[in-house]
C-alpha cells in the first residue's frame, strides 16, 4: 500500500484529514508546496517557526491564494522548533533546510535526539521528510543519522536510498550524498539575482525520507541512484551508482554506435536520478559495471 492508498483509505473510512506539520516552515516554501500537492487529501497543516515575520507572509500568501488548496487548512505556531508542544500524530513532518539552523555540527546527539523524537510522532506510514543544502559537513550528518536509523525497529529508509545497507559512501573518500536537480530559473529569481550572484541553475541538496513502516524484504541489484556526475569521454559515459545491493560502483556504457541525441540523453542525467543497469557485466577491477544500456526507473520515493 502506497502513502497514498493509505492516506486515501483512511479519509474514505471517514478518519480526520492527513496532519502535516512543517518545522522552520520560513515563509512557507514547503508547507505551500504540501498544500498544493495533497490538497485532495483535504491536509491540516501546522507550520511552526520562531519568526513571526516569516509565518505572517505564510499566513498572507496561504490566505490570498485559496483557490489552489481549497481543501487545505494552516495553523501557524510561533514556537521553538526544538520543543514545539503540539500533540498527536502527523501524517507528514517537514524539517526542510532547518535541521542545520536548530542544531550546530557539534550538536550532532541532540539532534539525533530530536529526529528520533520526530519519528516517535509519525502515524502509521508516515513519513518524515528532512532537506539540507548540499555540503560536506549538512550531508555527511544526513548520511549518519540515516545509518543509526536504519536498525530502528518499524522504521525503514524510503529515500534516497534503495536499500537498508549501511551507506557506502560514507568514508569511502568518493564526497558526499546529495541530488542535484537544473530548472528552468524564473524571472523573478533571475531579478533578484542580478545583485546576489548566486550560483542559481542548478539546485542542489540532501534529502533523507524514513518512514515509519517496514522496509521492504527485496533488494532491487539491478537499479542504482546516481551519486557522482556524468564523466563523458570518446569511448564511454560513466558515472557512480549506489546500487540496490548497497555496494558503491563505477558504473560505464561505451558510447560506439550510439548516436548524438543518445549520448546527450545519456549525459542528460542528474546525480539523485535512479536508472537500472541493463545486461550488466563486473570488469576485471571488481568494481566497475559495464553496462549495454541505462535506463530511467522506478523510485520507490517518487510514490
Ligand atoms: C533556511 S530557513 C528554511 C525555511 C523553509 N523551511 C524553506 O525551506 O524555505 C530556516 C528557518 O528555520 C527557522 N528557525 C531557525 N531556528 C529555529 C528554531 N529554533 N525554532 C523555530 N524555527 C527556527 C528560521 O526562522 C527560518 O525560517
Amino acid at each position: 500500500m502506497s502513502h497514498c492508498d493509505f492516506y486515501r483509505s483512511n479519509r474514505e473510512n471517514g478518519s480526520a484529514s492527513i496532519r502535516v506539520l512543517d518545522l522552520g516552515c520560513g515563509t512557507g516554501a514547503s508547507t505551500l508546496a504540501a498544500a498544493h500537492l495533497l490538497n485532495h487529501l483535504s491536509p491540516s497543516l501546522h507550520a511552526v517557526d520562531r519568526s513571526t515575520t516569516a509565518l505572517t507572509a505564510l499566513r498572507q500568501v496561504f490566505d490570498s491564494c485559496r483557490s489552489l488548496w481549497p481543501a487545505a487548512t494552516l495553523e501557524i505556531h510561533a514556537s521553538d522548533a526544538r520543543a514545539d508542544g503540539l500533540t498527536g500524530a502527523f501524517d507528514l513532518i517537514l524539517a526542510c533546510f532547518t535541521l542545520n539552523e536548530l542544531f550546530s555540527d557539534a550538536q550532532e546527539p541532540h539532534a539525533e535526539r530530536w529526529l528520533h523524537q520526530q519519528l516517535d510522532r509519525l502515524a502509521p506510514q508516515g513519513a518524515l521528510v528532512i532537506l539540507e543544502p548540499a555540503g560536506t559537513i549538512t550531508c555527511e550528518r544526513l548520511q549518519r543519522f540515516r545509518n543509526r536509523i536504519a536498525g530502528k525497529p518499524g522504521f525503514s529508509i524510503a529515500a534516497p536510498c534503495l536499500h537498508q545497507k549501511p551507506c557506502p559512501m560514507l568514508g569511502a573518500n568518493c564526497g558526499f550524498c546529495h541530488d542535484v536537480r537544473s530548472w528552468r530559473v524564473p524571472d523573478s529569481v533571475n531579478l533578484i539575482n542580478r545583485r546576489l550572484f548566486r550560483s542559481v541553475h542548478d539546485l542542489k541538496h540532501g534529502l533523507l525520507i524514513v518512514q515509519r513502516a517496514t522496509p521492504p524484504r527485496e533488494t532491487q541489484a539491478s537499479l542504482f541512484r546516481m551519486v557522482g556526475p556524468i564523466n563523458r569521454d570518446k569511448a564511454r559515459v560513466a558515472t557512480y551508482g549506489c546500487c540496490g545491493d548497497g555496494t558503491l560502483r563505477k558504473i560505464e556504457q561505451m558510447t560506439r554506435g550510439l548516436s548524438r541525441p543518445q549520448i546527450d540523453a545519456l549525459a542528460s542525467h542528474e546525480r539523485g536520478d535512479c536508472l537500472r543497469l541493463v545486461n550488466p557485466r563486473l570488469l576485471g577491477d571488481g568494481r566497475t559495471w559495464r553496462v549495454e544500456a541505462l535506463e530511467p526507473a522506478y523510485h520507490p520515493a517518487a510514490h
